[in-house]
């Protein structure tokens, strides 16, 4: 099913990970795509949703510089027309105990995690608003907007204020046909938890390679599986669906059961 025929989604994060999921659902149903990353090879993953016939540009981003987002809704516009669906995906952790956690740690993870949400919601409502047609936001938060895990309380208050941002603006652009929501993902298997396994796993005990993710899911995820990108992408997609439009303001688990409230 062709949900997304001649609609421009922005993704950002999206050169890998869940971000590289979610676009190329996108892509796989219609919509024309404008991926952006911090990371060079973003312009490689755009061409190669090419290569599988997706409508894509690849951006060079920074989210957290206000300038270069602007220029990364122009070039979708430019490209495909007006952004109708933008996918606030792009994130960063680390994990250190409190009296080692730097304040650059704590300034860099706001500042891509939360700065970087609102400035790209920013960006897309003008336009949203511009066009008189509304649109969809969709903003990454995380299991830690829900329950803040040990040693990260920078990422976990990044994440508290991405469920908190997304409301308000909800609220904001609620009559002029923009919904704005979130999702928390649970325990995903990409790069980012490739590092959490490593670290955390150093810090709470005698973990291997892999041990510590297999552990939590055995013992706190109900559904006994790590989620994937395409878990993911299955619930960005349907809130930018036409099935999603009395849902704002919500933050919604994907997580295999791992949080219920
Ligand atoms: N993997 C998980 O288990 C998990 C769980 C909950 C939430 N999340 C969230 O999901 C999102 C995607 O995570 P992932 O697991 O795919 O991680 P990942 O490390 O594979 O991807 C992170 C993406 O963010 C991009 N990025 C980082 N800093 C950026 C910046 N300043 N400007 C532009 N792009 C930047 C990277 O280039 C990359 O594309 C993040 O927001 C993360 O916090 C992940």
């Amino acid at each position: 099913m062709k949900r997304f025929k001649e609609k421009t989604v922005v993704v950002t994060g999206g050169n890998k990970g869940i971000g590289l999921a979610i676009a190329r659902r996108f892509g796989n149903e219609g919509a024309r795509l404008a991926i952006a990353s911090v990371e060079s090879n973003v312009v490689e993953a755009a061409r190669s949703l090419e290569d599988e016939g997706i409508a894509a540009r690849g951006v060079v981003c920074d989210v957290t510089d206000k300038e270069a987002v602007r220029a990364l809704y122009d070039e979708a516009e430019d490209a495909f027309g007006g952004v109708d669906i933008s996918v606030q995906n792009a994130g960063i952790i680390t994990i250190a105990k409190v009296e080692n956690l730097t304040e650059q740690e704590w300034d860099s993870t706001m500042d891509v995690n939360t700065k970087g949400v609102f400035l790209c919601c920013q960006e897309a409502i003008a336009r949203m608003r511009a066009s008189g047609k509304g649109g969809r936001l969709i903003n990454t938060a995380s299991g830690q907007a829900r329950d803040g895990f040990i040693y990260t309380p920078h990422y976990a208050a990044s994440k508290f204020g991405v469920m908190g941002l997304t409301q308000s603006l909800a609220k904001e652009v609620a009559l002029e046909g923009i919904t704005v929501n979130a999702i928390c993902p649970g325990i995903i298997q990409t790069d980012m938890w490739d590092y959490n396994d490593k670290v955390w796993g150093e810090m709470l005990g005698d973990y291997g390679p892999g041990e510590l993710m297999a552990s939590w899911v055995e013992n706190n995820v109900p559904m006994k599986r790590p989620g994937s990108g395409a878990d993911v992408a299955g619930l960005v997609t349907f809130l930018a669906s036409a099935d999603a439009t009395y849902i704002t303001g919500q933050t919604i688990n994907v997580d295999g059961g791992l949080i219920m409230s």
